[in-house]
């Protein structure tokens, strides 16, 4: 019986520690993709600074960096990957999932909606169409009503809660750009004057202000290319933390996230983008875009210049050569 026994542990063992990688390229083939992208596209001089936050214009154009991180824990990296930029609208994905651990995903898409609005990320019509209803967490009306929605009886107690799951979705203890915050506090009258009308229609419940406040502190949160591949690597591995471990949000929760993720992350450039890639993706406009290959791994890059509608244009360009190069779009089924 014993020496049964010990052969199940053994084989039990065996079929653990063969466990497949979560990529079925080797990492020299990864490598050679992240490399060969960062080559195409770090002379391409097209797009510019986002200039309507003051500190946002002076950020060195010329950053560009690529990080793959695989559901399995490795990190595989090219350029300029430890210069931080802020983190912006990509902030919106994860206060997004703070809010569905709190009150699940029922309350988002009762409240702000889940679809896409088809106009830019700060769009004032978008809440007129239909009185701050059927929107999304990702564009301006619905992230700072997702900010609003954070439980918390002081701004601190909000705020710690909100900068806490962003550190563990990254693993290390994120923080605010001071020198972007404030110009961005003094110069945030339309983000107020978009939370005073989702006030009026009922979906800020109290103190639109404040919330406006807090989501401009959230998007002045500090991030390099590393944390951004990081935090999109624990949504694909399904909510934990393929570095640390921990179980940052529930499993469950992580397919709705991915969905408004998909219809919204890059506003009305989403559609080209989905049709090119296949992945979720948030763009912000410090110039960092992060996407999410489910199961497989999440990559990120920054390069500040941004085209039109808000996105980084080299990031654009690399996420979906390195993505597709790994075989990452998930609507491109293998026939049996
Ligand atoms: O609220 C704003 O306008 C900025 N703090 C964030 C906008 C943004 O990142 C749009 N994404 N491309």
């Amino acid at each position: 019986m014993k020496r049964f026994r010990d052969l199940m542990v053994v084989s039990l063992v065996l079929v653990v520690g063969l466990a497949p990688a979560a990529l079925a390229q080797s990492p020299a083939e990864i490598e050679a993709a992240l490399k060969s992208a960062h080559a195409r596209y770090k002379d391409l001089k097209e797009g510019a600074n986002a200039d309507y936050i003051p500190a946002l214009a002076k950020v060195d154009p010329n950053i560009f960096g690529i990080v793959v991180v695989t559901t399995d824990g490795k990190v595989y990296t090219v350029g300029d990957v430890t210069s931080e930029v802020s983190i912006q609208s990509i902030s919106k994905v994860f206060t997004m999932a703070r809010v569905m651990e709190e009150q699940g995903p029922e309350a988002i898409a009762s409240n702000m909606g889940v679809d896409a609005t088809g106009q830019v990320f700060n769009s004032i019509v978008a809440v007129e169409q239909h009185k701050g209803a059927e929107m999304n967490a990702m564009v301006n009306p619905g992230a700072i009503t997702a900010t609003s929605m954070v439980k918390g009886a002081t701004s601190e107690e909000i705020w710690g809660s909100i900068i806490g799951t962003y550190s563990d979705f990254d693993g290390r203890k994120l923080s605010v750009n001071q020198e972007v915050y404030k110009p961005e506090a003094e110069t945030n009258q339309r983000n107020q004057a978009i939370a005073m009308l989702m006030y009026a229609y009922g979906h800020i419940k109290a103190e639109p202000l404040r919330a406006t406040d807090i989501y401009t502190r959230q998007c002045s949160v500090n991030v390099n290319a590393k944390d951004l591949a990081v935090m999109a690597a624990t949504l694909a591995n399904g909510g934990k933390n393929p570095l640390t471990g921990k179980q940052v949000i529930n499993t469950q929760n992580v397919p709705e996230i991915l969905a408004v993720m998909a219809t919204a992350g890059l506003y009305d450039d989403s559609g080209k983008w989905l049709f090119s890639t296949g992945l979720p993706a948030k763009s912000g406009v410090g110039g960092g875009i992060l996407a999410v290959s489910p199961g497989k791994f999440g990559i990120a890059a920054i390069a500040p210049p941004l085209d039109k509608a808000g996105n980084s244009v080299k990031a654009q360009k690399a996420i979906a050569d390195v993505s597709n190069a790994l075989g990452g779009n998930p609507y491109a089924p293998k026939p049996r």
